[in-house]
């Protein structure tokens, strides 16, 4: 990869550009203009804003290509459209990701300290957990950068003979959708906090699933057992384990092999680095996520292997996906 000047202020400037299209975003800017061209007044006024500096943002939407304006009036750019107003297809927006991206930008802020410091102590749970709204956002983000990976895993992944499956931290339950659609057989039990149970709600009756995906209540950490019940063919832990610190991703995946029957399988779907511990980039650069909310890290495929095995799994192999999806699999005997 050649390093110059280009590629460094690429580098270095990322951040405004990166905040310039966050808080068009989250404003609802991309949103109200999909309803029609609109003058930066116009959406000023609507949006309750200060109107020199919409007008100033916006002209930095045009610079980015992701506007244009003919005879004073603004219009996205048709990939615009398509991923951050309401006319996004489900799992193809990238509005709630975009928002969430915005909420973790303070964080980020603290990087120089941390590297100098270390993580601090103690930091209060993140908002994106206990706001509502947050929350929502933070949820929905994962449905649209999630259906994709999980279609594709219904694709790869062989659910014969699977009649019950528990996706642990399921989050929207993109990945029971998914399931479902290739798999008539197979029911899920999704497990979650109460708060991200409401937006997989809204998400299974759009699908029309609510007869075939259930939704648990669970707090993986909580006394004794995930409460979900047993005898599951198949347990989903999906981007999960990445926020927790080694001793609690092992805690994990002990209490998920108690809920797999005899010849059940675990699968363990991650953002994780190569054997290498360098590659590919996303888990690089999402390590640093982690780090910045005092949350866990990124693994490699061969830590996780390692602990299927010595949760007691058989048959352990992974599969790569694609550069953020790493599927590490393991049976009970
Ligand atoms: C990063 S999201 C992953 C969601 C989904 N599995 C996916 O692949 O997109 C992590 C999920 O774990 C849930 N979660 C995190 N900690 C939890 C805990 N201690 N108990 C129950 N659920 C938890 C969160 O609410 C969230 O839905």
């Amino acid at each position: 990869m050649e390093v110059n000047q280009d590629r460094i202020i690429s580098f270095a400037a990322g951040f405004q550009y990166a905040k310039i299209l966050l808080t068009a975003n989250e404003l609802g800017i991309f949103r109200l203009v999909a309803k029609g061209s609109m003058s930066s007044d116009d959406v000023a006024k609507t949006l309750r804003l200060d109107p020199e500096a919409t007008a100033m943002l916006m002209g930095a939407l045009v610079g980015l290509g992701l506007m244009s304006r003919r005879a004073g009036k603004f219009k996205n750019a048709p990939d615009v459209v398509k991923y951050l107003t309401d006319e996004a297809e489900p799992g193809e927006g990238m509005y709630c990701i975009a928002t969430h991206m915005n909420h973790m930008y303070d964080s980020w802020n603290r990087l120089g300290d941390i590297v100098k410091k270390g993580r601090p102590k103690k930091l209060p749970p993140p908002k994106v957990i206990l706001d509502k709204k947050k929350n929502r956002e933070f949820i929905c983000g994962m449905f649209e950068i999630g259906f994709g990976t999980a279609k594709l895993l219904a694709e790869k992944l062989d659910l014969k003979g699977v009649g019950k499956m528990a996706d642990i931290g399921g989050g929207p339950a993109q990945f029971p959708i998914a399931f479902a659609a290739k798999n008539p057989d197979t029911k899920f039990v999704v497990a979650d906090y109460p708060n991200t149970l409401n937006v997989a709600r809204e998400y299974v009756k759009k699908y029309g699933l609510a007869d075939r995906i259930k939704l648990a209540k669970c707090e993986f950490f909580g006394p004794g057992e995930l409460g979900i019940g047993d005898g599951y063919d198949m347990a989903l832990l999906s981007q999960v384990l990445h926020a927790e610190s080694d001793k609690k991703a092992v805690e994990l995946i002990a209490k998920t092999y108690r809920i797999l029957k005899p010849g059940g399988r675990i699968v363990i779907n991650e953002n994780a680095r190569n054997k290498d511990g360098m590659s590919p980039p996303p888990p690089m650069i999402f390590a640093i996520n982690m780090l910045v909310n005092n949350f866990g890290r990124t693994f490699r495929v061969d830590e996780l292997e390692g602990w299927l095995k010595e949760a007691g799994f058989k048959g352990v192999k992974t599969m790569r996906l694609h550069e953020r999806a790493v599927v590490v699999e393991g049976r009970k005997p």
